[in-house]
Order: C-alpha cells, then structure tokens, then sequence
C-alpha cells in the first residue's frame, strides 16, 4: 500500500499525525507520503504542529499560501497534480474540510486516484459555510469514508453514499491528545501565564462569520465583561488578529496562538472554554470541560449530547451569560462518544492494509 497524506492547516496536522505514524509503521516511510499545502504557513500555525505531533518535515511542501477560496483551490490543484503524478499512490488521505481538503480530493480523482476521507459525514446543514460544502463534495469524491460518530453514517446514507463505502474508525483528534496527555498535562501553562488552573475562560474564535464583521467588536466588549468575573485568556488565530487590529482588549488576555502542548494544557485547566473551532468542541468532550460555542450550528451534535458543549448561537451579548451558566454547572460524568480512545488511526492503518 503505498498512500500519499495532504494537510494544509492547524487542525488537519492534529487530525492526520497519528495516521501518519501508524502508516509510516506498516508501509514504511516510502509509502506513507506528507504533502503539506502551505494554507496555513506561519511557524505557529504549521511547523510546531509538525514537531510537537512527531510529522516532522513534510515530503512536499507545495507553499499555496492565502488567498480566496478560489485562488487557494485552485494552486492546491495545480501544484498537487505533479506530486500525485509522480508518486502514483494507491489512495490519497484527507482529512477534515478545508480548501485544501477539497482540492486535494479533487485533484486525486481527476488523477484516477482512490480518496480516503479522514473525519467523514459531519454536516452542519448550513451550506453558508465553505467547510460544509468541502465535506460534502470530498465525501462524495472519496472510495473510502472514515466516520468518528454515529450520526455521520446517517448523514452519509441520506445523501446516497453506499453503505460498503463507510468505515466507522474513531476519533483521530482524539489519538493525538491521548497520545500527548502526560506531556501536556505536566506542561503547566496557565502557572506559566500567572493564570490560576480551573479559574479562567479560555478563548478562541476565527470562523468568518463571527471575525470579519461588526460581531467580533461586540464579542471583543463581552468578554471584557466577562474578565470582570473570571480572567480570559485568548489565543488570537491570525485572521482574527489581522481584523482586531489595535484594538482596546481591556482586562481580556490577547496572546498569539499556541502550540498544541500549550493550548492543550490551557484547555485542559480552564474553567470553560468559549470557540466556534470544530476541533475544540471535541477535544472539551473529550477532556469533559464546559465548551460554549458561539455559532447557530453544529456539525458536530455528539459534543451537545455527550453533556459538554452547549450552543450559544452567535449573538456575542450571550458571552455574558457563561459566569452564570457555569455557577448551574455543566459538568459530564458521560463517558466519551464510542471509539474516542486513541486508537483510531491503527483502525484505519488495519483497514488500509487490508485493501
Ligand atoms: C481555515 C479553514 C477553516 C479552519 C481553519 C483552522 C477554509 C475555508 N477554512 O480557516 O475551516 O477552521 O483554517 O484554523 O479552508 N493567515 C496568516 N497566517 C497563516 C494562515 C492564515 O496570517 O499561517 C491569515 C491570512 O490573512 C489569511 C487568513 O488568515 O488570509 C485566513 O486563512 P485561511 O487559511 O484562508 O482560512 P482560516 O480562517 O485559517
Ligand atoms: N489549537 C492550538 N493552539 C491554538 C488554538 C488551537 O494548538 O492557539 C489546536 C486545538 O487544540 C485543536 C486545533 O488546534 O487541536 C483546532 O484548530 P482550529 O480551531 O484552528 O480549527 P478547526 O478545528 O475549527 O477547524
């Protein structure tokens, strides 16, 4: 079996480290490829993922870069199609739903090229969102759909995919954090920012349609009232960054993003945590931390029934509310989803080996 493995952004090296590892285990270096495609490019975004998670550097490295969702599709393709030329792979993994996702599993299927999608079926209903249509056209593009909770091989049924094609696998964020859980845990962070563990709301926020209008302001002044009751510490992602400007954060912590060691160690002592990042509403589950996340939808309802994430809609003014709502406690004593147990990906290496 020889696979090639494309990921571009932060998540999609959490999601695709511990595939890569089982797969470099049982094929060899030499068929188990990286391309990366520079979606995501600054050292915080990409490198110290590839190092904390043990990727290492990528086979290719294809420097895609930003853009619009046009022009980042279309440079994945056209700097893909020799890679996948050259190398000729059996399958072609995916993970997740970024451009570079979509334009990895297009590029593979024009190639003749079999695609395995890593984190199949979730859907949000809302096609507003570029990450839903990517889900959408990459399940459908894919041989081999690899499912992490139940409600995505329902979702894939409905849409007409057959059922031959589903394989429910597991959670592959979840092996990267178990995998790490002693590091992370020894790692201290908050102490590091004079944050006391189990008192702070841990931020992050970076979807569209929250960061890129008047929301994001409103957001910002919420949660300034919030640091009146609890102290925030907010990991800024870069597209947020780049529209907070200067802006006055008052008594809320603005730090860069973190490296995974450091935002799992945040995470795993906050109080709560308040996203609109898919990952972080599984990982809180995972780690059974209060999430509240500030989007009207989620692909990912698991998270709600599994007790820790609650909905908040995208009405910034409901931030406020999260002192209170934690004071009802949220706390989960459920155990997490089926097959969130860190051995996702040497599910899918079984699979793969035995194609
Ligand atoms: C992308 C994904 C989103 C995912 C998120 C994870 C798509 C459509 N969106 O959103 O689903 O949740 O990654 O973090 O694929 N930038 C930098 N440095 C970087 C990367 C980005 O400064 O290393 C800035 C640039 O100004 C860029 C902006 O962030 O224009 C947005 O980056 P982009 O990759 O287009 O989308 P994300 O918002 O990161
Ligand atoms: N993450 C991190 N540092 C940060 C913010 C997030 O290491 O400053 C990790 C987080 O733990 C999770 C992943 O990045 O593993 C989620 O990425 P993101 O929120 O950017 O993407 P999404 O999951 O929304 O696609």
């Amino acid at each position: 079996m020889r696979l090639v493995h494309v990921v571009g952004t932060r998540p999609n090296v959490v999601k695709m480290a511990p595939v890569i590892a089982a797969t470099r285990e049982r094929f060899g270096a030499a068929g188990s490829v990286v391309v990366h495609t520079g979606q995501h490019y600054d050292r915080a975004m990409s490198e110290v993922f590839l190092e904390q998670l043990g990727v290492g550097e990528p086979d290719h490295l294809l420097g895609v870069g930003s853009g619009t969702h046009a022009e980042q599709t279309a440079r994945v393709l056209e700097r893909l199609e020799p890679v996948l030329a050259a190398e000729r792979p059996d399958l072609v993994l995916v993970p997740g739903d970024v451009n570079s996702t979509l334009a990895a599993a297009l590029c593979a299927d024009r190639l003749e090229l079999g695609v395995g999608h890593v984190e199949s079926g979730l859907r949000s209903f809302d096609r507003s969102m570029p990450e839903e249509i990517n889900r959408v056209v990459t399940d459908h593009l894919s041989e081999l759909l690899f499912l992490h909770s139940p409600e995505a091989r329902e979702n894939l049924l409905a849409e007409g995919v057959e059922e031959r094609r589903l394989r429910f696998v597991g959670n592959t964020m979840i092996d990267t954090l178990v995998a790490l859980e002693e590091s992370f845990r020894a790692r201290g962070t908050a102490n590091g920012l004079g944050l006391e563990p189990g008192s702070y709301l841990l931020v992050t926020l970076h979807r569209p349609s929250l960061v890129d209008g008047p929301l994001l302001g409103a957001a910002l002044a919420a949660l300034g009232r919030v640091a009146a009751e609890m102290p925030v510490v907010f990991p800024v992602h870069p597209r947020t960054r780049k529209r907070l400007g200067g802006a006055d954060a008052g008594a809320v912590t603005l730090v860069d993003p973190v490296g995974y060691l450091d935002f799992l160690s945040l995470e795993s002592e906050a109080a709560a945590v308040l996203t609109d990042s898919g990952g972080i509403q599984e990982e809180t589950t995972y780690l059974r931390i209060p999430c509240f996340t500030l989007r009207d939808n989620t692909e990912r309802p698991v998270t709600i029934t599994a007790g820790t994430n609650t909905l908040l809609g995208l009405d910034p003014r409901r931030i406020t509310e999260i002192p209170a709502l934690l004071g009802e406690g949220s706390a989960t004593d459920l155990d997490p989803p089926a097959l969130w147990d860190g051995a996702a990906a040497q599910r899918i290496a079984d699979i793969l080996e035995g194609c």
